[in-house]
């Protein structure tokens, strides 16, 4: 079926343009966590030599969980955001004190700690535990806007009921942490924010926007 399609569509397309980042392929959800928040407001090539440099002095939760917070901010200094680095802090505590160290496995036991929205929670276990947990981020939700030709403001609350939805509904049971990580790599790299790349997209013929051609027009712009 269509959905069968799209699928394969993404995985043969991932497998030759899936880019090599440091957090990838990775199944140690500390790692998982702290790329996602560095990367909430920060580009992918302004993150990566702020990630190394974390992790060289803080390589599991227990280390970070020891240090003193202004060390961990001297960390993130030049990332901006600040309350992150506290979140991390404060969350890197909580899991140490009160979890003896273990993460939580399924997205309500992680949103329960201090700075991780459905997002990274998303993130975590889709990436780390390989569970089929949706994603709705930047990147992601400017695809799934196009491929569902969402008309409204794809962060209004309704907007937000429809691109979790779809998150859900086209996640494969089998390896969804790639499908995923795929999903992003494509909004980040062919469905990108002005002048997307439809020639290149392997899944056009399932989008909605480009159907119609409206990718241009979509997602559509704040209402004020
Ligand atoms: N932006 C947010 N999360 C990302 C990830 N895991 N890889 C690349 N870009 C991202």
């Amino acid at each position: 079926g269509r959905r069968q399609r799209f699928r394969r569509g993404l995985q043969a397309w991932y497998a030759v343009h899936q880019r090599d980042l440091p957090w990838r392929n990775i199944d140690d959800p500390y790692k998982v966590w702290i790329s996602e928040i560095m990367l909430q407001q920060t580009v992918v090539a302004a993150v990566i030599p702020y990630f190394e440099k974390f992790m060289d002095r803080f390589p599991d939760v227990q280390t970070l969980a020891a240090a003193e917070e202004g060390e961990v901010l001297q960390y993130w200094e030049g990332l901006g955001y600040y309350s992150r680095a506290r979140n991390i802090h404060k969350a890197a505590r909580v899991i140490t004190e009160e979890r003896d160290g273990a993460f939580p496995r399924d997205v309500d036991g992680l949103q329960a700690l201090p700075g991780i929205g459905r997002y990274t929670a998303g993130a975590i276990c889709s990436f780390a535990y390989d569970q089929r947990a949706p994603i709705v981020e930047a990147n992601t939700l400017r695809l799934y806007s196009r491929l569902i030709g969402l008309e409204l403001d794809p962060r209004s609350k309704s907007g937000q009921e429809q691109l979790w939805e779809f998150a859900e509904l086209i996640l494969p049971r089998k390896a969804p942490g790639a499908f995923n990580q795929a999903l992003m790599d494509l909004g980040s790299l062919v469905c990108t924010p002005q002048n997307p790349q439809c020639a290149e997209c392997p899944v056009s013929a399932c989008c909605e926007a480009f159907l119609t051609q409206r990718q241009q027009q979509i997602p559509v712009p704040k209402a004020r």
